[in-house]
Parts: C-alpha cells; sequence; structure tokens
C-alpha cells in the first residue's frame, strides 16, 4: 500500500531545503527579500512541487535532477496567492496560518515580493545551474509551457475572471473555464513540467496533462467546498469569504452534495487517464484520491 503521507512529507522537507536555498543564493536579507522569504516559507502544501516530482517519477523513476524546477512552480503560487490576497483582490488577512504579505508587511511591499517571485521562478527555470542537470531544449519548453499558464491567458486569465464573476451567475461551462484557469492550468503546468523533464514522449505527457486538468478542476472544487464547511484552524485560512464577496464558486451554483459527486468524478477520470502507467504513477494516483478528502 503506498504511503501518501511519508511520500509527502519527505518530497516537502526536500522541497523546503531547496526553496531556502534559493532564496538565500538569490537575495539578501532586504525588506523585499524578508517578505518573499516570509510568504514562501509560511508553510503550504507543496502540491505543484510534489505533482511535478510525481509526475516525473511516473515518466522515468527519478525526480532527483528536477528539484529546482519545482520550486520554481511553488513560487509562482505563492506569488499568486500574496496577489489573490490583496486589499484590492480577496482582501483575505490569513494564509497559511499567517497574517498576509500586505498585513505582515504593507501593500506595496506585498505587491511587489509577489512582483519578485513571478521573476526568480524564471530566473531558475532559466539559469545555468538548473540547466546543467538536464538539456537546454527541455528548459525551452518548459519556460514556455509555465509562462502561458500563468499569464493572461491562464492564470491571470481567471483571477479576471473570478474577480468580473462577482455578484454574478454564471453558467456551468463559464465556472468550469473560470476553475481551470486561475488554478487548473497552474497544476497542468507543474504535471507537464515532471513530464517533459523526465523525457516522456509526446502521448504520455498529454496523458498526463489530462490527469492534471482533472485533477486540477477537482482541486478547486474542494477549495470551494473548504470554504464553505472546512475548518478555519486547520486549512490556515478564512472559511465563509466566498459568499461573503459574492464569488462564483461549485457549491453556489450546483450546491454542496453535487459538488462533492463532481469533484469524485473528476478524480476518477484522473485516474482513467493514466490506468495503463506501471506502478511508478502510484504517487500520481494517491494524490488524486487525497484531493477528495483533504481537510486543507
Ligand atoms: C490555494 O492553493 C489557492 C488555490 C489555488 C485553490 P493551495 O491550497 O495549494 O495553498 P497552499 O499552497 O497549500 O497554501
Ligand atoms: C486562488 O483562488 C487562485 C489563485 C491564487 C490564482 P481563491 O481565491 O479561490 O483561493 P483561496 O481560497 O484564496 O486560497
Ligand atoms: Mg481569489
Ligand atoms: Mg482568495
Amino acid at each position: 500500500m503506498f504511503d501518501l503521507k511519508k511520500y509527502f512529507d519527505e518530497k516537502r522537507d526536500q522541497i523546503n531545503i531547496c526553496l531556502d536555498e534559493l532564496l538565500s543564493s538569490s537575495t539578501n536579507s532586504t525588506r523585499i527579500a524578508s517578505a518573499m522569504k516570509y510568504s514562501l516559507m509560511a508553510g503550504g502544501k507543496r502540491l505543484r512541487p510534489v505533482l511535478c516530482l510525481a509526475s516525473a517519477e511516473a515518466v522515468c523513476g527519478n525526480s532527483d535532477n528536477i528539484i529546482r524546477e519545482a520550486c520554481a512552480l511553488e513560487m509562482i503560487h505563492t506569488y499568486s496567492l500574496i496577489h489573490d490576497d490583496l486589499p484590492s483582490m480577496d482582501n483575505d488577512d490569513l494564509r497559511r496560518g499567517k497574517p498576509t504579505c500586505h498585513i505582515a508587511f504593507d501593500e506595496a511591499t506585498a505587491i511587489l515580493a509577489g512582483d519578485a517571485l513571478l521573476t526568480l521562478a524564471f530566473q531558475i527555470l532559466s539559469s545555468p545551474e538548473t540547466m546543467s542537470e538536464n538539456n537546454s531544449s527541455k528548459h525551452l519548453d518548459i519556460v514556455n509551457r509555465v509562462s502561458v499558464a500563468a499569464g493572461y491567458q491562464g492564470m491571470i486569465q481567471g483571477q479576471m475572471d473570478d474577480i468580473e464573476a462577482e455578484g454574478k451567475q454564471l453558467s456551468f461551462d463559464d465556472l468550469e473555464k473560470l476553475h481551470r484557469l486561475k488554478t487548473g492550468v497552474l497544476i497542468e503546468a507543474s504535471v507537464c513540467t515532471g513530464a517533459v523533464l523526465g523525457g516522456a514522449e509526446t502521448e504520455k505527457v498529454e496523458n498526463l496533462q489530462s490527469y492534471a486538468e482533472n485533477i486540477g478542476l477537482a482541486f478547486q472544487v474542494t477549495d470551494d467546498i473548504l470554504n464553505v464547511e472546512g475548518d478555519p484552524e486547520i486549512m490556515g485560512k478564512s472559511a465563509g469569504t466566498d459568499m461573503e464577496r459574492g464569488k462564483m464558486t461549485y457549491p453556489s451554483l450546483i450546491g454542496i452534495d453535487k459538488s462533492k459527486k463532481l469533484a469524485e468524478k473528476l478524480v476518477n477520470n484522473a485516474l482513467d487517464v493514466i490506468s495503463h502507467f506501471d506502478h511508478r504513477a502510484d504517487p500520481l494516483r494517491s494524490i488524486a484520491q487525497y484531493i477528495l478528502h483533504r481537510k486543507r
């Protein structure tokens, strides 16, 4: 029986050590560096970098040489959270169990810390130290995939849609598009980064992308559910805020029970598309199941 807790604990430790090193070598003890470190090391689940590593393992059985790339994905994710929490966005004061970046520092510093983490991610993805372990054409491919996912046709469009939908009612298809963009595409890019660096042929990259598309959407559906019935102590962020702000969510559109059924269906779809992968894909299988039962 695959032990996901042990797997996650080991990977999270590796990721946290590497993130700490990357920040120390790229920054100094300035105010901006302190703000970047504050949010990055506040204790996230590290789902995106773990997915990147697990995806490479599903393809080639190994992820030792791609930890820096995995960490770059976590930097982009953390930047997105810092900006998402800003007063002009979701106006949240709690994240990862701590005051949000703009509360702990100030708004200008939080904006700049986000900008700096986003830029640092691409610095790391394209640096000679990172590329010496792999070949540069694969890195060009992932820089392209990640920048498209993080950019105005991906996550940024999703965030824009999320704001524009406040107080409105979207169709089921439009809500799916919104969730896929704001959360799904970075998860897809994380899985594809691992697949490409692991040397997967096109068809396998596509299978893994489809796995990620399904779990990415399921992840945001469960985020919406947790916002309704989750425990803020465990989540490290406030609950009930989506309703307060008139956010368009799955529970508000189809109710909690149907949202749970939908998450289950998406996870089953994800498992189906990688059913022909061997035991090296067990971490990916287990992560898909975890998404359904997560409490944070
Ligand atoms: C929260 O992401 C924001 C979403 C995109 C749903 P996570 O739930 O992965 O947050 P951390 O990284 O564990 O804090
Ligand atoms: C966050 O979505 C998406 C991004 C940061 C891109 P939400 O606003 O729904 O997530 P939480 O609930 O604040 O973590
Ligand atoms: Mg938001
Ligand atoms: Mg938010």
